[in-house]
């Protein structure tokens, strides 16, 4: 199963929510499932097996989030991997300290040696790194971190408000160690988080109910919740599609055949927000709504090739069949090309109102209790009874409609293996289904003779060859983690 790491931060102009989003990335890639949320709005932390705390350097010390974080969470934080990281201007290196229980990463651009050997300025002593680490050392001396990133932030003096660019101009008076720019070094900061991931996950999960009994329990149970199965979501998404599904046997205004039933499209996300309000407010659902544009999530562009040209591959491979096959296809064949891009914006559109809903909240929980291909079975099979009116309504043959339910679960299958292979993008995922949209609607002539049965089979190849690759990672992974546990 798939280690769930939280990681929290606290900053005042962004640059330390970039840094604690690229640690998110590259843990997400090791194969971790990273949740990121600042310090403030992180009320339960129990179902996490590690927990990464950051915090911007300001005026030598943690922001006060951050420290409170830790105080309310000390108990529960002392039986986990814990580890922290920082972003500040200038660091005074001395010689490493030994007898440190945390390994120490520095970005190696980091601070100035002292300018007089045996005697340390104000401003020197106040950039050593223990004295950074003060006050959350004395707030909760019990938590014992694995790891200490610092890294260099960014500071734009046009972002600061005036109290602060009132003070950085008077301390730069006194020194030269606050430049302004964007100094953060994402290799480093990823070569940290990639170290992390071992680090942390090495120290297993000691004493899970001892922890339990730890921690604060007057805390709402938030995340534990989405470790659940999302029932709530399916409820919902059921719930409120039936009046789509009652009164909407009419046909939307497009040149393709679609009932008005299919702005059901919204119902997903439409429920996932609601659920994610229910969870975590209005921060939940901002979150939420992000993943719509969440590509920043894929590091490796190559897998925008599958997300957007194994769709149209699938159909013209499905045409190239059923002309073989002798299967009825129009003659002569029309394919509106010109339409592509008006298609693929409406698409994208509603296909996004699907997505936020089936990748960016259900498929994460049951992927968690059962891995991604059992998931994506599962996932599938859902997805396909939820279309089953709009396909009936559309004046389709039971047989079409069971072939097309089968190629929707094959469908879902590829879609949450792009999803994890893009480091969870609901961007991607959107995509990918927008291609497969637009594809059925180009297939000739505007998508009439679309053959279920057909594509279905190549979906299926598609979906076949990646549960074949993917099964054996999956393993490969479990077993890894396993002994990481040892
Ligand atoms: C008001 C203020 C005070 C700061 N004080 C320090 C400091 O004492 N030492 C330091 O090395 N950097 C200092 N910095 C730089 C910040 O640590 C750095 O800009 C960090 O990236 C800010 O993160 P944020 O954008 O998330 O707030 C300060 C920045 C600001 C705006």
């Amino acid at each position: 199963m798939e280690k769930r790491i939280l990681i929290v931060y606290a900053g005042r102009y962004g640059s330390t929510a970039g840094v604690a989003e690229a640690i998110g990335q590259e843990l997400r890639h090791s194969g971790a499932m990273v949740e990121v949320y600042p310090a403030k709005d992180v009320t339960e932390m129990s179902s996490y097996d590690a927990v990464i705390v950051g915090s911007a350097i300001h005026f030598g010390n943690w922001l006060p989030e951050a420290v409170k974080f830790v105080e309310r969470h000390k108990e529960g934080l002392s039986h986990i991997p814990v580890a922290y990281f920082l972003t500040c201007l200038d660091l005074t290196r001395v010689p490493e300290e030994t007898g440190r229980a945390a390994s120490i990463y520095l970005d190696p651009l980091l601070g100035h040696p002292p300018q007089a050997e045996g005697r340390l300025s104000v401003w020197e002593k106040m950039h050593l790194l223990p004295s950074f680490m003060n006050s959350v050392r004395k707030t909760a001396p019990q938590v014992k971190p694995v790891s200490i990133g610092v890294f260099r932030g960014k500071l734009d003096d046009s972002e600061l408000r005036l109290t602060h660019r009132l003070l950085i101009k008077l301390g730069s008076l006194f020194t030269k160690r606050i430049p302004e720019g964007d100094f953060r070094n994402w290799q480093a900061i990823r070569a940290w988080a990639a170290s992390l991931y071992a680090v942390l996950l090495q120290q297993g999960r000691p004493n899970v109910e001892g922890r339990h009994k730890n921690m604060n329990t007057k805390n709402t149970n938030t995340n534990a919740s989405q470790e659940k199965l999302p029932l709530d979501y399916f409820v919902f998404v059921f719930a409120l599609a039936v009046p789509f599904w009652l009164f909407g046997g009419g046909k939307l205004p497009l040149p393709i055949n679609l009932p008005v039933a299919a702005l059901v499209t919204f119902v997903p996300m439409i429920a996932a927000a609601l659920l994610s309000y229910r969870q975590h407010g209005l921060t939940g659902v901002k979150r939420l709504f992000k993943k719509a544009w969440d590509y920043r999530n894929t590091r490796q562009g190559i897998w925008y090739v599958p997300v957007l040209f194994l769709a149209p591959v699938i159909y013209v491979s499905s045409y190239a069949v059923m002309r073989l096959t002798g299967l009825p296809l129009p003659d002569p064949i029309t394919i509106p090309v010109q339409l592509a891009p008006v298609l693929f914006a409406l698409f994208f559109i509603s296909d996004t109102g699907e997505e936020l809903g089936w990748s960016g909240y259900a498929i994460d929980p049951i992927q968690n209790r059962w891995g991604a291909v059992k998931a994506s079975l599962i996932l599938g099979v859902v997805w396909a009874i939820w279309h089953t009116i709009p396909f009936v309504q559309t004046g389709n043959s039971a047989t079409w409609v069971a072939w097309q339910g089968l190629k929707t679960v094959a469908m879902r299958m590829v879609i949450i293996w792009l999803y994890n292979k893009t480091g969870k993008s609901v961007f991607a995922a959107t995509l990918f289904h927008t291609a497969d949209n637009v594809s059925w609607s180009l297939f000739p002539n505007y998508g009439s003779h679309y053959d279920p049965f057909v594509t279905g089979l190549m979906t299926w190849v598609a979906a076949g060859i990646v549960i074949i690759g993917w099964g054996s990672k999956t393993v490969a992974r479990y077993r890894h983690a396993e002994q990481a546990k040892r």
